[in-house]
């Protein structure tokens, strides 16, 4: 029992300098969300106005988080603000950012190819405890981990947007991750707030493979002409209990990603029915709506 416990807060203490690949919506979240647990963090992008844009999104959100935590202290949330930014290191050389790096999370294109060429020249440059992390939502890990040498210290953080709100980390053990990578990766995900969930190397792990064939469900019930997709998203805000609609939200997460991953687990399984991609989403894509980001989907917004 000792030894277990010791070992536990080895793995603990042994997180403290973190590198986010990847600045975007996902990235920048993750970063800002470590920083403000104290950890030292470095985000690459791939250049400099990247990474100013991903600090400038960074410093808005933590404006916001600081607002609602230190409400009627000023100098608190400035102070809680300032403290956060400055263990935020800025770098375009992923090599060079994973050199004194506990644990990697990547949070890039969703594209295995992209993911692949920069994990690989990761592998080579990161020290041997490096921990390995994809926040992928739809690519398996073990495809992504395929190319490294690490297949033991490689799993899955699935964290979900907007990473500062949301409480869910999904954490990804595929066959090879080890015992000691897995409570690595649960102790950190507790240690920066959230609740940790355990998932297989499964397609969409829990969240997303319960979800997205549920969305698509509901626009072939649309395209079926079963129910307009007003009627649809009031029987499951009212029926159900949903705090949004399935057409609503599919709109909210913007087509092109549902599409996209429908599209890569429908190549990869093509027998299963429910991956099936939708023609009306296509359509959507095609003509450049994807939903709320755009101003319209399959209802229309005011941007
Ligand atoms: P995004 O497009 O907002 O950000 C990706 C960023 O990565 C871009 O700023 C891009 O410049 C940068 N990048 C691309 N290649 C790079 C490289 N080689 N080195 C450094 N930076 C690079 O995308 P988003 O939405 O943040 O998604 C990133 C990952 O997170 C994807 O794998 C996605 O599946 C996953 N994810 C997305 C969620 C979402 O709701 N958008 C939720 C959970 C996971």
């Amino acid at each position: 029992i000792i030894k277990r416990s010791l070992s536990t807060s080895t793995s603990r203490n042994a997180i403290s300098n973190i590198t986010v690949i990847g600045g975007g919506l996902m990235g920048s979240g993750i970063a800002q969300v470590a920083a403000a647990t104290g950890l030292n963090v470095t985000l690459v992008e791939v250049n400099a106005d990247l990474l100013k844009k991903a600090e400038e999104r960074i410093a808005d959100s933590l404006g916001r988080v600081a607002k609602k935590q230190y409400k009627d202290d000023k100098s608190a949330a400035a102070k809680f603000v300032d403290e956060t930014r400055s263990r935020i290191k800025g770098n375009t050389n992923p090599e060079d950012a994973v050199k004194d790096s506990d644990l990697v999370v990547e949070a890039i294109v969703e594209k295995l190819e992209v993911k692949h060429d920069l994990f690989k020249k990761l592998d080579k440059a990161a020290p041997e405890k490096t921990i390995f992390a994809s926040n992928t939502s739809s690519l398996s890990i073990g495809d992504i981990a395929s190319v490294t040498n690490r297949k033991d210290r490689f799993g899955g953080l699935h964290f979900f947007n907007p990473v500062p709100v949301m409480k869910l980390l999904e954490v990804i053990r595929t066959s090879e991750t080890s015992q000691d990578t897995y409570t690595a990766m649960m102790e950190w995900g507790k240690s920066i707030g959230k609740v940790c969930i355990t998932c297989k190397d499964t397609p969409g792990f829990v969240v997303n493979r319960l979800l997205v064939p549920y969305l698509a469900e509901a626009i072939r019930m649309m395209e079926r002409g079963d129910a307009s997709a007003r009627d649809i998203d009031t029987a499951m805000k009212l029926g159900a209990g949903h705090p949004m609609g399935p057409l609503e939200l599919a709109d909210y997460v913007g087509h092109d990603t549902n599409l996209h991953i429908l599209e890569g687990w429908h190549k990869k399984f093509p027998d299963n029915p429910l991956f099936v991609p939708c023609e009306s989403e296509r359509k959507l894509v095609q003509e450049g709506k994807l939903g709320v980001k755009t101003g319209e989907g399959y209802y229309k917004y005011n941007k």
